[in-house]
């Protein structure tokens, strides 16, 4: 791995400035990436993909609890490389749509392997779930029962000697500390049934034939920083009875800015789990699912725009060519992220940090100190590797960003920047 100025936890793992005074990222400079890739663009280091899964992996073992396994929460950045790489780390998969369900398979990952969420499943999505036999299909609903039921009596399992594996969803009633839009554990939420409800469901799916109920699901909420929403998760899901699979979701925060409290790490986090789970009576010969996400990627991934202009109104407005078509979750969420001119890292000019489109919302970061910025510098946000891509959009026409893998200097094109002729690929005249 890179060594040299090492720069804070935000940066992916390797980062550091060049001898140049660029930044560099996974061995590669980040103004020759913008040049020869053009920006806006999500650059990807992958040897931080690989050491994020591989800790997380390691965290497990160290437990001492062999039936663990670590699932990737393929939202967070739903791209054939990124899962195929995860796939060959070893990690499982979990999909929240037919669309996720259908990269996960073109990805490599085993069907048995691939947990398949939602709130609102249709009837093809679970059918293509019972084809490929999946891992899991975690239930969430009682209408969704009655559509299980109806599609293994008309015959669509794969399988028909032990049935497909479900679990059922339960919201435990535990919220962590998290924005109000991706909290989901409190008592009145979209997913998962109520606690009270979920001795029902659990009755419902074990009389049908064809399915075997495996054990309970539940996710509390992301960006969580602290540890004792986990604990208290399981304790919730263990008054529910002996399951032989839990899946106690994902949820672990990440830092976005330097100056944001350090997240628990991997190991504490996954030591967490597994002994609120074994304190709990999930025994050493139970399974234990964790679902990461933004953990697993985050930190992994920049983003490098060109600044177009500079004006000063009130503020010092300093504009780039991507915004809230490559990364929505300052406007979603007011999520904080940090910015650098790539060549001249810190600085003391004070400015906001806009987006393209026609929008005035459309700030990637309204309190930015850049080392006085001017057009044609290369910006660089940091921690942009998790929902960013995922959910980039076409607003305003504008093209959507390539996705770059950099290892050991060497830099490719894993998914190519969208064309104005993809903007129109799917009129029908
Ligand atoms: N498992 C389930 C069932 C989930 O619903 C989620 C996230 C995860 C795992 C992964 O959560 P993570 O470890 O990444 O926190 N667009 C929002 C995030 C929405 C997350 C929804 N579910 C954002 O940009 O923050």
């Amino acid at each position: 791995m890179v060594t040299g100025t090492s720069l804070s936890a935000v940066f992916p793992l390797g980062s550091r400035v060049n001898e140049r005074g660029r930044l560099e990222v996974g061995g590669c400079d980040t103004i020759e990436m913008a040049r020869e890739f053009g920006t806006p663009a999500y650059v990807v280091a992958e040897d931080d993909l690989r050491t994020r899964a591989r800790a997380f992996v390691q965290a497990g073992r160290d437990t001492g609890h062999s039936d663990f396994h670590v699932v990737f929460a393929s939202k967070a950045f739903p791209c054939t490389a990124v899962l195929a790489l995860f796939a060959s780390e070893g990690l499982w998969c979990d999909a929240a749509s037919g669309g996720e369900l259908h990269l996960a398979l073109e990805a490599g990952f085993h069907p048995e392997r691939i947990v398949l969420h939602g709130n609102a499943k249709s009837e093809a999505e679970l059918r293509m779930a019972l084809r490929h036999r999946v891992g899991a299909i975690v239930v969430d609903n009682f209408d969704e029962i009655d559509r299980l039921a109806r599609l293994v009596a008309e015959g669509e399992l794969a399988d028909r000697s032990d049935g497909q594996p479900v679990l059922v969803r339960v919201t435990p009633d535990v919220s962590g500390e998290t924005h109000e839009k991706i909290s989901t554990g409190q008592a009145d939420s979209k997913f998962g049934f109520a606690i009270e409800r979920a001795g029902e469901a659990i009755a419902r799916l074990r009389a049908v034939e064809g399915l075997s109920l495996r054990g309970l699901h539940a996710h509390i909420g992301s960006q969580l920083l602290g540890l004792e929403p986990f604990r208290r998760e399981a304790a919730e899901f263990a008054k529910l009875g002996d399951f032989p699979v839990w899946d106690l979701g994902g949820g672990l925060g990440v830092q976005y800015t330097e100056g944001q409290p350090s997240p628990p790490s991997i190991e504490e986090y996954v030591s967490t789990i597994v002994e609120s789970a074994h304190a709990n009576g999930m025994g050493p010969e139970t399974r234990l699912l964790i679902e990461p996400g933004r953990a697993l990627c985050a930190n992994a991934g920049v983003t490098l725009y060109t600044v177009e202009s500079v004006k000063q109104n009130v503020s010092r407005w300093v504009a780039v060519d991507g915004g809230m078509s490559d990364n929505m979750r300052p406007m979603l969420y007011g999520a904080p992220y940090e910015a650098h001119v790539a060549d001249r890292l810190g600085g003391a000019t004070q400015c906001v940090l806009a987006g393209k489109h026609c929008e005035s919302g459309d700030v990637i970061l309204r309190e930015a100190l850049l080392a006085d910025p001017r057009p044609g510098d290369v910006i660089v946000t940091p921690a942009t590797g998790a929902y960013g891509y995922a959910m980039a959009n076409n607003y305003n026409g504008v093209p959507r960003a390539p996705v770059v893998f950099c290892r050991d200097g060497d830099a490719r094109v894993v998914v190519r920047r969208e064309r104005h002729e993809d903007l129109t690929a799917r009129d029908v005249s």
